[in-house]
């Protein structure tokens, strides 16, 4: 029976990453969190089909029993934030850096066959063409993007030279249900939709002009499934994005138009090391993996907001 671990598999995507393996059939999900971000009620449902683990990737000895003997390790566990890396360096250095040289460490020693890595867009930084396309050179610009890039190159030296499958995914803006947006470091479509729920304006930092690939969280998963699953791409990077952009003030404009409002934006000055504009080149992730989004922004966003409303009525 094989075994998989996710780690950060308490928070956003984690846990939908989580759900995505029970609905294949996996019979040992094990879920290694420190619920620093992460909520035990993410695995409400699956809570009887899962081995919860509250360990700390920052901690080599306590993750190393968990980890060893999986058949694969989707690494989700980190701090996901381009201004906390900014305001608390500290930690996001610690967790994002060292936290994931000791899951791959773990995963090489204990016989792991392969580790799925989730990597960020934000590692391009500003890039003059447009869609991002996996050989561009990296140009990060905060804390975040950096300590995410370094763990692709990790990951990619695991592969080489320490005998284990490794594969890297750098997601794009993702959003969908359980994305947290109790805080101002949370994904901007979460806080979108808090505020069009409570019929109040949310701030937006800078122009609004600011361009992002959305991609919803059922076709991340996927795509974590199809790279776990996959011949041939160990040491691969990927793009995990929808392929489409989408600017801060039309994604506002959407909410507002789905729910049926009108509620001016507030806007905030732009945020250091915000990226302008993202927009995936899925080409490599179509052909390698077979990997092709299902959910258009506009579904994934009606989804979402309507998962909200359902949370607000329990
Ligand atoms: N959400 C996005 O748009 C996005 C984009 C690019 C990359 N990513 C990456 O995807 C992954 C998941 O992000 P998310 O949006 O689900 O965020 P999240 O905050 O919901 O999930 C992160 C999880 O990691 C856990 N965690 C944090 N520190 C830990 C530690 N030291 N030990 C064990 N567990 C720890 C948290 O408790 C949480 O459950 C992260 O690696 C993030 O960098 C996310």
């Amino acid at each position: 029976m094989s075994k998989y671990v996710v780690t950060g598999g308490a928070g956003f995507i984690g846990s939908a990453i989580v759900r995505g393996l029970l609905r294949e059939g996996a019979r040992q999900v094990v879920v290694l969190d420190n619920f620093l971000t992460g909520h035990q009620q993410n695995l409400d449902e699956v809570r009887s089909a899962i081995d919860l683990q509250r360990a700390d990737i920052r901690n080599y000895a306590e993750i190393a029993p968990i980890l060893s003997g999986a058949d694969v390790v989707f690494h989700e566990a980190a701090i996901p934030s381009v201004p906390r890396s900014i305001d608390d360096p500290v930690p996001s250095h610690e967790i994002n850096i060292d936290g994931t040289f000791n899951v791959l460490r773990a995963a090489a020693s204990g016989g792991v066959r392969r580790v799925v890595y989730a990597a960020s867009s934000s590692a391009y930084g500003d890039t003059e063409v447009l869609p991002k396309v996996e050989t561009m050179t990296p140009r990060p610009k905060s804390p975040y993007a950096l300590q995410k890039l370094v763990g692709e190159y990790y990951s990619q030296i695991f592969a080489s030279t320490f005998g284990i499958e490794t594969v890297s995914l750098r997601y794009f803006n993702v959003f969908g249900p359980r994305q947290d947006p109790s805080s101002q470091y949370s994904g901007v479509l979460s806080l979108f939709i808090k505020a069009v729920v409570e019929r109040r304006a949310p701030t937006i930092f800078g122009d609004g002009e600011q361009s992002r690939d959305f991609t919803y969280v059922e076709d991340v998963v996927d795509l974590n499934l199809k790279a776990a699953r996959a011949p041939g791409v160990s040491g691969r990077l990927y793009n995990g994005g929808n392929g489409g952009r989408i600017t801060l003030n039309e994604a506002w404009r959407l909410v507002q138009q789905i729910e049926g409002l009108t509620i001016p934006a507030n806007y905030g000055p732009p945020r250091p090391g915000d990226v302008h504009d993202s927009q995936a080149d899925v080409t490599s992730a179509v052909a390698d993996l077979g990997h092709a989004p299902r959910f258009s922004f506009e579904e994934g966003l009606r989804l979402t907001l309507a998962w909200y409303k359902a949370q607000q009525t329990r």
